[in-house]
């Protein structure tokens, strides 16, 4: 199997992490592991050094690395690994991708593995790309009756009218104002807004990451998350909670500030637990997401449930959500590994045992 790491995101550093926690913990005797990094440009490496060294990006300068790409013709299924003018092929079963935000987690790593006929971890093409796209995740997911935020998508090509358009986000929503680039993820580019000229002021900023600005109403809540396991029959773990450390849960709070808390379970009525929990999988099987997913809530003081996104790769630390709810119901962090992958084969319809 393969485990491709990095990528070009904003979240490349994240991946890092992700990956070598994963690497160390998929059961060795089950499966050989290639890895391949991909560097923050986008370049592709077979890493064939400690996998303690991917977690720093020191894999990066390790002189044994060899450029290598995933060949797109099922023919030539495997890692193609270029040293010179040597050219060679490894055989892959299956691929982990670990990658998080664009370009990884939004389809496009799902859409070569598709052409290559090569299973993968997660989510397929398009449940990735609907959950990266905030604005896609809105519509389908409100024709399922579930409940977003108040919600109004400004396009690039609105710009010249740029004022009705603000005029639209007045009318319908009300101040403070989250403004997201659609497709983007780690808050990047996210500004929380509170009058007319600093709403503008976060649409250009969006528009310097996303053609699709999505423009929401706060909703006043506590965060909570929702990890989800399986393809046909998914299940859902305990609820976690967020406590962020600043205003909102922006970069700074995911990666740098310590004052951030998670709580698992999160300390909120069974009721409301149990309404994410069904929320969670009503959503994950609305969109079509397959393996896994982490579904982000706010629960209102009224116990009102409303989903904020679905993140279809959602981050592997040893202190990331997804994996401590999954431990929290009794999965080790090596039996969750082996299960998404049983799983991304199960799709595939390969026989494993
Ligand atoms: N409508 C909203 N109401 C209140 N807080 C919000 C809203 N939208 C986003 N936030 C805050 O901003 C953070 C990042 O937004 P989110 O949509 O989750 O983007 P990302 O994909 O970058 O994680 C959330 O975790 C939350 O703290
Ligand atoms: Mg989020």
């Amino acid at each position: 199997m393969a485990v491709v790491f990095g990528g070009r995101s904003n979240e490349h550093d994240i991946s890092l992490i992700s990956a070598s926690h994963i690497i160390a913990s998929i059961p060795k005797d089950k499966y050989d592991i290639v890895m391949v990094g991909i560097t923050k440009k986008g370049h592709w490496f077979r890493f064939m050094g400690d996998p303690e060294m991917i977690k720093d990006g020191s894999w990066e300068s390790c002189p044994d690395n060899l450029p290598c790409v995933i060949s797109p013709d099922p023919i030539h299924k495997g890692i193609i690994t270029f040293s010179g003018d040597d050219v060679s092929k490894v055989r892959i079963d299956v691929v982990f991708p670990v990658i998080h935000g664009k370009n990884g987690e939004d389809g496009t790593l799902q859409g070569l593995l598709d052409l290559a006929e090569i299973p993968y971890v997660g989510c397929d093409l398009i449940s990735s790309a609907c959950c990266m796209d905030k604005s896609v995740t809105h519509t389908i997911l409100e024709q399922h009756g579930i409940k977003m935020a108040k919600w109004v998508k400004v396009l690039l090509c609105d710009s010249a009218r740029l004022d009705e358009k603000c005029a639209e986000c007045e009318e319908k929503l009300s101040y403070p104002m989250y403004v997201k680039p659609a497709n983007c993820g780690s808050s990047v580019g996210i500004s929380k807004v509170r009058d007319l000229e600093e709403l503008k002021a976060g649409i250009k900023l969006a528009f310097a990451h996303d053609r699709i600005v999505v423009v929401e109403e706060e909703v006043i809540g506590r965060e909570c998350e929702c990890a989800v396991m399986g393809n046909t029959e998914p299940f859902a773990s305990a609820v976690g909670e967020i406590a962020a450390a600043n205003e909102f849960y922006d970069f700074d709070a995911k990666y740098n500030n310590a004052e951030s808390k998670t709580y698992i379970p999160a300390n909120i009525p069974e009721e409301s637990s149990e309404l994410i929990r069904q929320t969670a999988v009503k959503a994950y099987k609305a969109i079509g997401c397959c393996g896994l997913s982490r579904v982000d809530f706010f629960l209102t003081e009224k116990g009102e449930v409303i989903l904020n996104e679905i993140n279809t790769m959602p981050g592997h630390t040893p202190i990331s959500m997804y994996p401590k709810l999954m431990e929290h119901a009794g999965i080790s962090f090596a039996e969750q590994e082996d299960r998404l992958i049983k799983l991304a084969l199960d799709r595939a319809g390969v026989d494993y045992e």
